[in-house]
C-alpha cells in the first residue's frame, strides 16, 4: 500500500514546462466565447453554468470535480486567460502538475484565439457562491496509476509540451477547417478516428464508433445524414446515439460551416483502417 501510495505519487507529482504569460481577453470575443464553451462539452464536466459538477462519486475508484471556472477571489482576468491556457494547452494546474480527467490532448490544438475567446466568456460569468468538493482519488485509481494504467487519465502526460498553440483556428468550412475540429473527437474515437475503447468510458460504455469510410455503415451516410444525426442524436436508420458517451447535444451546437468542414474531412480519411487496428 505505501509502495502504491508513493508510486502514484511520483505520477502526479510529475510537473511539465508551462510557461505562460498572456494579456487580459478581448472581451469582444465572448460571445463567440460562449459558442466554443457550448459546442466544445464543456459544461458536461464543469456544469450547466460553469460553476463546477461532480463528474464522478465512484469509490473505492475517484471522486472527480470539474472545478467552476469563473474569475476566483482576487483573481484577473489576465491571470483566469493564464489558467486557461494552461489547462487547455497543456493540461496542467498553476504548479505544472497535470490535472486529472480534463481532456486537454483533445483540446491542445485549440488556437489562442480560441482560448482567448472562451477565456473572456468564462471571466463574464459570476461568481460561482455554492462550496464544491475537491478531486479525490481512492485505492483502486491509485494503485491502476502507480502500475502505469489509467492513460489518457493524466492529459499532461499525453501533450507535447514544446508545441505552441497556433494563433487563429482555420475557417471557411474547409478540409484544414475539419481536421482542426476533428481533434476534439480524437479523445474518445482515437487519434486516427477509427475508433475503439475509450481511455476514461469505464467498463459499460459503448466501444467509440468508427469514423472512417471503411465503416460500411457510416460510409452510406450524406452530409445531411450527419448534420441531423449531429442535431437530433438519431442516426438515418432511427436508432438513438448514445449520448451518455457521445456529445452529440454539444457538438450539434456547432455551426452549419463547423460540421460541414468536419465532414469533409471525415470523407477523406483512408478506408484501409478498421477498428480491430491499432
Ligand atoms: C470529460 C470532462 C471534462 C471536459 C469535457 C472538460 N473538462 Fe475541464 N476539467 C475537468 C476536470 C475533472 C478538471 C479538474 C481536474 C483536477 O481536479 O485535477 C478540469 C479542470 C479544468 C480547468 C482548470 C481549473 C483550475 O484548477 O484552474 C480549466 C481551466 C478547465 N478545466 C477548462 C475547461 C474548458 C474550457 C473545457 C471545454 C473546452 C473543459 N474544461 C472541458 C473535466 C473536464
Ligand atoms: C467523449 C467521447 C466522444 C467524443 C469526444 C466524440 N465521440 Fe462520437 N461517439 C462516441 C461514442 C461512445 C459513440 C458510440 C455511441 C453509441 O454506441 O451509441 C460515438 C458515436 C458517434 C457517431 C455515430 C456513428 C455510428 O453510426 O455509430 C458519430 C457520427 C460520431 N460519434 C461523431 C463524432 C464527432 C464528429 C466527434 C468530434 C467532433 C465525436 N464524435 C466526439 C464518443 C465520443
Amino acid at each position: 500500500m505505501i509502495f502504491v501510495y508513493a508510486a502514484s505519487e511520483a505520477r502526479l507529482r510529475r510537473t511539465y514546462p508551462a510557461d505562460v504569460s498572456l494579456e487580459a481577453p478581448d472581451v469582444m470575443l465572448a460571445a463567440r466565447g460562449q459558442e466554443l464553451v457550448r459546442s466544445r462539452g464543456c459544461m458536461d464536466c464543469h456544469g450547466e453554468a460553469l460553476a463546477g459538477k461532480v463528474v464522478i462519486d465512484e469509490q473505492p475508484f475517484a471522486r472527480i470535480v470539474g472545478t467552476p471556472l469563473g474569475l476566483r477571489q482576487g483573481e484577473s482576468p489576465r491571470a483566469l486567460h493564464e489558467r486557461m491556457y494552461r489547462a487547455l494547452h497543456h493540461g496542467v494546474d498553476a504548479r505544472g502538475r497535470s490535472l486529472l480527467m480534463m481532456p486537454s490532448a483533445q483540446f491542445a490544438s485549440l488556437s489562442r484565439r480560441e482560448i482567448e475567446a472562451m477565456s473572456a466568456y468564462v471571466a463574464s460569468l459570476p461568481r460561482a457562491k455554492a462550496p464544491i468538493p475537491r478531486s479525490s482519488l481512492g485505492p483502486v485509481a491509485r494503485s491502476l496509476l502507480a502500475t502505469g494504467g489509467l492513460d489518457g487519465f493524466l492529459s499532461a502526460e499525453r501533450i507535447d509540451h514544446r508545441v505552441p498553440a497556433i494563433a487563429l483556428e482555420p475557417t471557411g468550412g474547409t478540409f484544414e477547417q475539419g481536421r482542426h475540429l476533428a481533434q476534439l473527437c480524437t479523445g474518445c474515437h482515437q487519434p486516427n478516428l477509427a475508433g475503439g475503447r475509450m481511455s476514461h468510458g469505464g467498463p459499460a460504455a459503448p466501444l467509440a464508433s468508427n469514423l472512417t469510410p471503411s465503416n460500411e455503415r457510416f460510409a452510406a451516410w450524406t452530409r445531411e445524414d450527419f448534420l441531423r444525426a449531429m442535431r437530433t442524436g438519431k442516426r438515418p436508420d432511427g436508432t438513438a446515439i448514445d449520448g451518455r458517451y457521445m456529445p452529440w447535444r454539444a457538438i450539434g451546437q456547432s455551426s452549419d460551416e463547423e460540421l460541414s468542414a468536419l465532414w469533409i474531412y471525415l470523407r477523406s480519411m483512408p478506408t484501409e483502417v478498421g477498428s480491430d487496428e491499432p
